[in-house]
């Protein structure tokens, strides 16, 4: 819905049918079928970029920054499991599935990870070994659809994650579209080549929390109680989400707002669906805080993050972590102008490029087409990938030092104010020059 409000020749456009839905009406008559896609939602939303942060003056004291040290470590998943997974930085590769991506993209996001010292993440596909060989700390993802699932790679993970849901589909399921379903795609998910799949929208085994708790103690005894165990949840209804996941068990609360990526999804979907990943981030702080657990049981917020400013502004709010996926995509070369000739010919541009669902990717990430994938050296994308998580460690920790503080960690909501009402009422912050938080939490 970006078209402008007027048409050359000065007459205004209707506000209800601007040409983009005009387009989208007769795109729909012509073919059919709902339009899919990959990326995240395109609408404006209150995000991270509505709030600022307190830098110091003289009521508080700033730190120095070549002298004065601003740690940036995390420990996650300190409630049960015996090896809880510590990382150098609080910014972790998001799960993106081997089907969605290529196997070297797959190999390069672990490789960037490990060179910074966090995790990476499986999906919705199972683990490859070229991510398990290149990921020190590899998450493994447990999904409804159960593709690649089986006890050996729960056992060769050093996390798991249980996914309830994704931010940019919460309540739906996973979308690969036959010309992604190579032979080894489909050999890793027990299914015929060449053919959609669309994963369950709910695990098949259990129906609720109360099952929930007993699946997470099967998986707790398959993999010793060494192991880290994550619910991951799309933000919608995230306050009551996150307190029946402490519920269950979790040791680590993932929360991925609307604005998160997908590998492909109805976009009806992405950019009706869920909530932004403001309020979800509040609603999980207040469910944790009520419950006494929070900082006990870890909070991973997802959806959106870009920049070290969105990093230092989530854990401010009360993440102990960040994901990224869309981010760590781009890092490696998704949407590069370097492929410009390569978009046009697909009748985009790079900044646009979101037909991952096309298996068509120039930068040979979101694609399973061998000619596309020679393009992506997994080596130079991972020095890439480690290269853009120092520089979100940086700004990070240069926001919080202004703030006076030496370590992420100590960054919290008084070092936050909000630029527009929506965004404070939403994130729980004043209002710039204020000390309004308009609205109340839920609870
Ligand atoms: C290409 C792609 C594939 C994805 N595949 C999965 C998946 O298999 N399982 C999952 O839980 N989330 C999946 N996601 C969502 C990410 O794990 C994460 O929640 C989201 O990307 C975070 O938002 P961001 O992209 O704005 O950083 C995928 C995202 C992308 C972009």
């Amino acid at each position: 819905m970006n078209a402008s409000s007027h048409v050359p020749d000065g007459r205004p456009q209707s506000a209800l049918f601007p040409r983009s839905v005009i387009a989208e009406i007769q795109r729909a008559a012509d073919e059919g079928i709902y339009k899919i896609r990959g990326w995240g939602a395109r609408r404006p939303l209150p995000h991270f970029d509505d709030l600022l942060m307190l830098g110091a003056s003289m009521s508080r004291y700033p730190l120095e920054g070549y002298r004065e040290k601003c740690g940036t470590d995390v420990v996650l998943g300190t409630r049960y499991a015996s090896k809880p997974l510590h990382l150098d930085i609080p910014v972790t590769i998001a799960g993106m599935s081997f089907g969605s991506l290529s196997a070297s993209a797959k190999e390069a996001l672990g490789r960037g990870a490990s060179e910074t010292g966090t995790s990476t993440t499986t999906g919705d596909g199972g683990m490859t070994d070229e991510e398990r060989g290149h990921s020190r700390l590899l998450v493994y993802q447990v999904l409804p659809s159960r593709y690649g699932m089986n006890p050996r790679d729960l056992r060769r993970a050093d996390a798991i994650e249980v996914v309830l849901g994704q931010g940019a589909k919460p309540g739906g399921g996973g979308m690969l579209l036959g010309q992604k379903v190579g032979k080894r795609v489909a050999a890793m998910r027990d299914l015929p080549e060449g053919i959609d799949q669309r994963s369950a929208c709910r695990h098949p085994d259990w129906t609720g929390p109360d099952d929930l708790k007993i699946k997470i103690e099967e998986i707790r005894e398959i993999t010793n109680w060494e192991k880290p165990i994550y619910i991951k949840v799309g933000a919608s209804r995230t306050y009551y989400d996150v307190k029946l996941a402490v519920k269950a068990g979790a040791d680590v609360i993932v929360v991925d707002g609307m604005q998160g990526g997908t590998g492909a999804t109805q976009e009806v979907f992405i950019e009706h669906v869920g909530i932004p990943t403001l309020p979800a981030v509040r609603q999980a702080v207040t469910a944790l805080q009520e419950m006494d657990m929070h900082r006990e049981v870890q909070l991973i917020v997802s959806g959106g993050i870009r920049s070290g400013a969105d990093v230092a502004k989530a854990i401010a709010m009360g993440a102990d972590a960040v994901s990224i996926g869309t981010a760590a995509l781009i890092a490696i070369g998704c949407n590069s102008p370097r492929y410009e000739s390569d978009y046009q010919k697909m009748g985009t541009s790079w900044g646009y490029y979101d037909e991952y669902q096309a298996g068509q990717d120039p930068a040979g990430i979101t694609t399973q087409e061998p000619e596309l994938e020679k393009r992506l050296d997994p080596v130079r994308a991972g020095h890439q990938l480690a290269n853009y998580l120092r520089v979100l460690t940086l700004e990070a920790q240069t926001l919080a030092r202004a703030c006076g503080k030496s370590h992420l960690h100590r960054l919290e909501p008084e070092d936050l104010c909000a630029t527009t009402v929506e965004a404070a009422a939403m994130a729980g912050v004043p209002l710039a020059g204020t000390n309004w938080i308009p609205g109340s939490p839920v609870g």
